[in-house]
């Protein structure tokens, strides 16, 4: 058989089995058959050599046509079977969903304070509280005027916050501010001017700022969790109690509550208020102080625009690096914020 017929023979059988192929699978057979690295049209090159110099150009031309043409063959049979209305599409599967070869220890995860900040607004919204949120750069009528903090205050001090020169400064001074407890004033406000509350039940985690001297245990910027539940007639025991569901739900059936009267300037009566909690599994639980709390001060809501002789609130403010240093055993601050890539990998 000389190579000519040799080409004519493979397009003709090549062309009336593609005709009878219906799945991928028999697709696959055919292209190994046919056109793959060791199918017919390879076979047949060899035999090239072997063809007359005269001949060799169009011998040649012809060789590619029938590659060609098996080739485009091979195509819209491809795409044929891959529209066909739920058919298998035509060659190996492929998973996009499946993960790459990639060294497990180089996947990156949630820094270990964005998880507790998850985990402690999860079991909130399960209490009814939803998120709210606040600027990082405040001006000091939300972080003290309307707070309650007085001119006077030593809290106030400019060696103890962060104020900022500010071009397009007013009439307030601005700072980053020092405390979430800003949240309470804003999240009033805005409930009153847009009329969607009292009442109103929020928590707003974030991030506060202070110049404190850098030690295991102080950073110029931590994060707070603020809470704040104004309605009629919400009292002293809803306070204890939301509290108490909190250690429970976060802690563990075992935990417990204590409150032991305090003063803050934007709460009345004030209390700090202790959990007794096992941080970490298996170990013994001990009472931990974990923030302040109490009753909003009438002065708070009247200068939000909300009536105290109508209704009541309680407000509650703690860390949230000391309970994620308590429960994955992190003995210095500092590690949560230098980013040293073995620890991050750790907790
Ligand atoms: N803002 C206080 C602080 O940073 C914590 C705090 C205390 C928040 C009492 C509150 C509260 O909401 O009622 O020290």
């Amino acid at each position: 058989m000389t190579m000519l017929e040799a080409l004519n023979e493979i397009e003709t059988n090549a062309m009336s089995e593609l005709a009878q192929v219906n799945s991928a699978d028999s697709l696959e057979s055919w292209r190994i058959a046919y056109i793959g690295t060791k199918g017919k049209i390879r076979s047949v090159m060899p035999m090239m050599k072997d063809v007359p110099g005269d001949q060799k150009a169009a011998i040649g031309k012809r060789l590619n046509e029938v590659k060609s043409a098996l080739d485009s063959g091979f195509k819209s049979k491809q795409s044929e079977l891959g529209a066909g209305g739920g058919g298998k599409a035509a060659g190996p599967a492929l998973d996009l969903t499946e993960p790459g070869l990639i060294d497990s220890k180089s996947v990156g995860k949630e820094h270990i304070i964005t998880r507790v900040r998850g985990e402690l607004v999860e079991i909130f919204a399960r209490l009814g509280f939803e998120v709210a949120q606040g600027p990082e750069l405040e001006d000091d009528e939300h972080n003290f005027v309307k707070l309650n903090i007085p001119d006077a205050h030593p809290a106030r001090d400019p060696i103890d916050n962060f104020y900022v020169d500010d071009p397009h400064e007013v009439d307030t001074p601005r700072m980053l501010r020092s405390q979430t407890s800003t949240v309470q004033i804003r999240t009033m406000e805005d409930a009153v001017a847009k009329g969607w509350g009292p009442p109103i039940k929020i928590v707003s985690p974030g991030r506060v700022y202070r110049p404190d001297t850098v030690d295991a245990t102080h950073s110029f910027m931590f994060h707070q969790i603020e809470g704040l539940f104004v309605d009629k007639g919400v009292s002293m025991s809803d306070l204890m109690s939301t509290l108490l569901q909190f250690a429970r739900a976060y802690f563990g059936e075992d935990a417990d509550v204590r409150l032991r009267p305090s003063f803050f300037p934007f709460t009345e009566p004030s209390a700090e208020f202790d959990m007794m909690i096992a941080l970490k599994p298996g170990t013994d639980p001990d009472w931990i102080e974990l923030g302040g709390c109490g009753m909003v001060d009438p002065n708070v809501l009247s200068a939000s625009g909300i009536d105290p002789e109508v209704y009541t609130g309680f407000a509650f403010g703690f860390g949230i690096e000391r309970i994620a240093m308590g429960k994955y055993g992190i003995p210095d601050i500092r590690m949560l914020f230098e980013n040293d890539i073995r620890f991050l990998q750790r907790v």
